[in-house]
């Protein structure tokens, strides 16, 4: 008989918990035992789980109709595209799928930009070591982590890595072939990293200068999560395109691509496409989750929440990293997995983001009390495991 892990490709180490539904910021699982869901799905349910407002959007949706392709106009397209470029300044957007859709959308966006303006050499995309951008060949291309490309070359070129936060480099590969440069505001799966203000100034004066585009992937930082609508908005700065997915659809698999208004018309019809990108589903719970941070305060809750959070962590002797509620604890050695596995066993969920940092991305709707109980059970785990 075909086993439950032969039914997958062996490709994700599944935790032994099979989680049947969820409220708020918990979790059951199958015994009816309760979990502090601290990861979120990988910041994605930035409401929580079973939001009602998220429930009721969706079901209505669901009623109504489910799909029907970009050739047509539909309300919640419509309505999630309003909600975006409301938070940001103008300009219009792209949906797809996900976030590695989102910056292959955007790489083939930035040179078609470059292209229309008859630059056909400004082809370069400028990537940061540690970067992540995705899982398909474009995106991993950007994503300069060389491990994660064992078994998969030839990758696209005219791919250019600068080392972290490293500004002399940067400055060096910027050029009159650069299309580029992608910028995670706190790089997050190589273990929550946030990148200086020296050097997303750097960015974007030196494309601004040179001709080139300035691209935020915001798809783990953005939408609330770092305590500001995004990532870049901590810094002071604003970048030409902007990259989303994870919490954008609170759940719900959703990307999109956002270009400021010049740039917009780099994309004209034909140039790129997805069929079920943007549909009614997905964009109604896109603009439920828009609708919900902004009526319960939740970018506000997360700053809040995420100050409590780290408090509490430090004060209790841990180093910890990120922004709002996207943190990262440092444990200095490679325990991570023991610990996330002990703490899963404790009741709370959070996630080995790199072999020595437990990474804590909770639903942007978490309490004070929630964040207390969360740390008190990680320090828990630390202590079993060390
Ligand atoms: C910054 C960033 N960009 C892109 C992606 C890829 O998103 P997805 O898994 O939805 O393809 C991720 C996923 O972790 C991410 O953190």
């Amino acid at each position: 008989m075909t086993t439950r892990d032969e039914l997958f490709l062996p490709l994700f180490k599944r935790h032994p918990v099979t989680f049947v539904r969820g409220e708020g910021v918990w979790l059951y699982d199958a015994e009816g035992k309760a979990y502090l869901d601290f990861m979120a799905g990988i910041a994605v349910n930035l409401l929580g789980h079973a939001h009602p407002a998220l429930v009721d959007a969706i079901s209505e949706q669901a009623g109504r109709v489910l799909h029907t392709t970009n050739l047509f106009w539909t309300e919640p397209a419509v309505a999630a595209a309003e909600a975006i470029v409301s938070k940001l300044p103008g300009g219009g957007v792209f949906f797809c799928n996900s976030g590695t859709e989102a910056n292959e959308a955007a790489i083939k966006f930035v040179r078609k930009h470059a292209w229309r303006k008859g630059e056909t050499d400004r082809r370069e995309i400028v990537a940061i070591e540690g970067s992540f951008h995705g899982r398909t060949l474009g995106s991993l291309s950007l994503t300069i982590q060389p491990k994660k490309w064992e078994g998969f070359a030839p990758l696209p070129g005219d791919v250019v890595s600068v080392p972290f936060d490293d500004v002399a480099a940067l400055d060096e590969a910027i050029t009159e072939r650069t299309a580029a440069v992608f910028v995670e505001p706190i790089q997050g799966e190589i273990g929550i990293r946030p990148m200086s203000q020296g050097f997303i100034d750097a960015a974007r004066k030196l494309t601004s200068e040179r001709g080139a585009l300035l691209v935020a992937d915001e798809v783990q930082t953005g939408m609330g999560r770092t305590g500001s609508w995004w990532g870049l908005d901590h810094y002071g700065v604003q970048p030409d395109v902007v990259t989303l997915a994870k919490g954008l659809g609170g759940g719900v698999p959703i990307g999109a691509l956002w270009a400021r208004s010049e740039f917009a018309g780099a994309f004209q019809p034909s140039d790129h496409g997805t069929t079920q990108g943007g549909n009614p589903l997905a964009c109604a719970a896109c603009a439920a989750v828009f609708a919900t941070i902004d009526k319960e305060g939740l970018v506000d809750n997360a700053r809040i929440v995420g100050a409590d959070l780290r408090d509490g962590l430090e004060s209790r002797g841990y180093e910890v990293r990120g922004r709002g509620l996207l943190l990262a604890v440092e444990l200095g050695r490679e325990v991570s997995s023991a610990v996330v596995a002990k703490a899963l066993e404790g009741g709370l969920i959070v996630n080995d983001v790199n072999p020595t940092s437990v990474r804590f991305a909770p639903p942007l709707v978490a309490t004070p009390d929630e964040a207390r109980q969360a740390v008190e059970r990680f320090d828990a785990a630390v202590k079993a495991v060390t």
